[in-house]
């Protein structure tokens, strides 16, 4: 009975896989497939500002059509027409997949070259349900980070991708597949540009507008580069920013244990907090004022216990501390009611932050005290003045509580929420007697200095055989290999070694995996060419099953220019520069990458930042190896020579050590000018 059930099952596959390998091929539906309706069981995008005229309109329908056959065009044109009318955008909803989104085995995905295969499964995966915030929408995450505009571009890339060879480059404008262009086997597969925009018209209006014209797209940071993997990799980032803020409050700190760290949010990335927290071995009291968000955390087990009442959960969190405990405790209510309450009790807090969605204030993104969830929902349409005037009175006495708990010892940072930015526009007492801001940004004091200045930053890669086995095997090669290295590393960044030696024994038992069988760590030149030359050779020898995909966050020491965050510690006025991140790219392109991006837009919104990233494919060969070797020095050091440049003492320790270790790199040394001959100067 069992046997038969075996085959009915086996059978079933085969069927099943062979209609998904059809599909792909297929491109574009020979013949219009049926309409189909949105799945409500999952989160959409919301509906998108109207901002096309008639006119507009019509190029943007005239501009969708281009995808189909004529005979199809009647029929589209009045779909197209109603899906702008209703949802702002035109999806083309009828020609979602049929087949489950998800990444797969390399050789499960059709293809005549496997470097392309690897740039589908990671498409798959970007798009799986699990993962994206609203697939249907081609959503990845951040509202509006966007795999594809539409689900022609979708079928076209996966088919171009799945027919061409390792003699051919596909160009991806902004989603849409200009096509294979004929080039050579060292040449990137594919090259992707997101939200370029000549610069007069990069407003958030224009990527509303162009957006809707179907002719650009905001593509986020590792969604439009088809490298995002999951929650995995803000908990890693967020878990090291906490280490090392808890280093900066207490020289003798190891990590975070006996400490108290007080925040807000627990939605897309803020939930990462508590998770991490707890893994920094600390303790988290975090705010959430939408119990939708609040018991999602929970029951995914992101965030330990949850109160509505303040004086029990400060009770708990002190009891915690005495007892050195590690825990995360969820208040259901307005994070200034929280820290007024601190106040009040004069609590001794050791960290504080927010993630409170500040870069959006008056829509959505903050919900000011004295009303609750439901009333700010109302007010902020039907009242969107009156609401203006409560977020900014909340945002006064948000900073009024921090700055008292500050005066008594607290260290807080901003989380790249844009909330010290808009406490100021709010009147907030937030800056200094020099007009600076009071507080530094978590990459200004954190992140930058201890971090991407000596090129540690968010490498990670996916194993291509999708199987959780080679994901373990990788997981021990890298923690035997950071090892290694720091036999010899110098002191001045053991502790960032340390730090993933310790994240990559316990990735597995902190159950981090969603979507594709992936890892995160940060390392920096040596440690990620030393990581990724293991796994060739254990790929050679036959101990891991398939080619490792090697990739990185755009939140790193070179790939992005962006003033208020990556670059924000970033002195010499060149932070509002992006040669960084271009170079980046293009150099990336010609010393091995499989594929590469560059992308208007990301993280801090369109027309603030350039960010770049890549993805290559390693299979075992002579030829990775080399890649590896070129492609992820430069990728590291491209970086820490204009942060060198920018006279950053981190980074200049950092790039002498690398011209040390290769002969080959030469960079420009910065000379540093004595203060007192710049202060003796007379303006006058
Ligand atoms: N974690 C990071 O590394 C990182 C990096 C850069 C930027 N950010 C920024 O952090 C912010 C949060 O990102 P997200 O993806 O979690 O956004 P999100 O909107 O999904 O989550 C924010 C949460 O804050 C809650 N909230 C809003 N006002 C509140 C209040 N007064 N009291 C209590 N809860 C309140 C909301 O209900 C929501 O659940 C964004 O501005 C993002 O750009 C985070």
């Amino acid at each position: 009975m069992i046997a038969i059930v075996n085959i009915v099952h086996t059978k079933r596959k085969i069927k099943k896989m062979k209609k998904f390998r059809e599909a792909i091929l297929e491109g574009i539906p020979k013949t219009l497939p049926k309409q189909k309706i949105r799945n409500l069981n999952i989160s959409h995008a919301p509906n998108r500002k109207h901002i096309l005229n008639n006119e507009e309109k019509k190029l943007a329908i005239r501009n969708a059509l281009r995808y189909f056959p004529k005979n199809m065009h009647n029929d589209l044109a009045k779909e197209f027409l109603h899906e702008l009318n209703e949802y702002g955008r035109i999806y083309m909803y009828r020609f979602m997949p049929e087949y489950d989104l998800k990444a797969r085995n390399i050789n499960d995905i059709p293809h005549r070259s496997k470097q392309a295969a690897a740039i589908q499964l990671m498409i798959l995966n970007n798009l799986d349900h699990a993962i994206a915030q609203h697939p249907e929408e081609l959503i990845t995450y951040g509202g509006n980070g966007a795999v594809f505009q539409n689900w022609a571009q979708y079928l076209l890339c996966m088919q171009y991708l799945a027919k061409m060879t390792d003699e051919q480059t596909l160009v991806i404008y902004s989603g849409h597949p200009m096509g294979l262009f004929p080039s050579n086997k060292n040449a990137p597969r594919v090259v992707v540009t997101n939200g370029m925009m000549i610069s007069n018209y990069s407003k958030q209006d224009d990527w509303e507008k162009y957006n809707a014209l179907g002719v650009t797209q905001f593509g986020q940071m590792t969604a439009g580069s088809f490298m995002y993997i999951g929650p995995q990799g803000i908990v890693h980032g967020t878990n090291i920013t906490l280490l090392n803020a808890a280093r900066k409050v207490d020289s003798k700190a190891i990590d975070l244990s006996g400490k108290i760290f007080v925040t807000s949010g627990l939605g897309g990335m803020s939930g990462a907090q508590p998770k991490a927290a707890v893994i920094a071995k600390g303790i988290c009291i975090v705010a959430e004022i939408n119990k939708f968000a609040l018991h999602k955390r929970h029951e995914q087990g992101w965030v330990d216990e949850i109160y509505d009442d303040l004086d029990k959960i400060i009770d708990r969190a002190l009891e915690a501390k005495a007892n050195l405990e590690a825990v995360s405790l969820a208040y259901c209510g307005n994070i200034v009611d929280l820290w007024e309450k601190l106040v009040d009790r004069n609590i001794k807090i050791d960290i504080g932050s927010d993630q409170t969605s500040l870069h959006n204030p008056y829509s959505g993104g903050y919900y000011p005290v004295g009303l609750n969830f439901e009333e700010s929902n109302i007010m902020m349409s039907s009242n969107p003045d009156k609401f203006k005037k409560y977020v900014k009175i909340s945002l006064n006495r948000h900073t009024n509580a921090i700055n008292t708990l500050c005066q008594q010892g607290m260290y807080f940072f901003d989380y790249g929420n844009a909330f010290l930015l808009e406490s100021m526009r709010a009147g907030s007492d937030i800056l200094d007697i020099n007009n600076k801001f009071k507080y530094a940004s978590y990459v200004q004091d954190i992140m930058g200095p201890m971090c991407f200045d000596y090129g540690f930053g968010p490498f990670r890669w996916i194993c291509a055989s999708n199987s959780k086995e080679d994901l373990l095997k990788t997981d021990k090669i890298a923690s035997q290999v950071l090892k290694s290295i720091m036999k010899t590393s110098p002191d001045d960044i053991k502790l960032q070694m340390n730090d993933n030696i310790n994240w990559i024994n316990d990735a597995d038992k902190n159950n981090l995996v969603v979507g594709s069988q992936a890892r995160i760590l940060y390392a920096d030149s040596t440690g990620r060419i030393e990581i990724a030359k293991a796994f060739n050779k254990a790929i050679a020898k036959g101990e891991i099953s398939a080619p490792i995909i090697l990739g990185r966050d755009h939140h790193d020491v070179s790939g992005t220019d962006s003033p208020y965050r990556e670059t924000s510690n970033i002195y010499d006025g060149s932070k509002f520069t992006a040669d960084m991140a271009i170079h980046n790219v293009i150099g990336d392109s010609f010393r091995g990458a499989t594929w590469v991006s560059i992308h208007n837009g990301g993280g801090v919104g369109w027309g603030e930042v350039i960010n770049g990233g890549f993805g290559m494919m390693i299979d075992g060969s002579k030829d990775s190896d080399k890649k590896i070797e070129s492609m992820l020095h430069w990728d590291v050091n491209n970086g820490i020579a204009r942060r060198s440049w920018a006279r950053n003492e981190e980074a200049n320790i950092a790039i002498k050590r690398a011209m040390k270790k290769n002969t080959n790199l030469k960079v420009t040394l910065p000379n540093i000018c004595d203060d007192e001959i710049i202060n003796n100067l007379n303006f006058k």
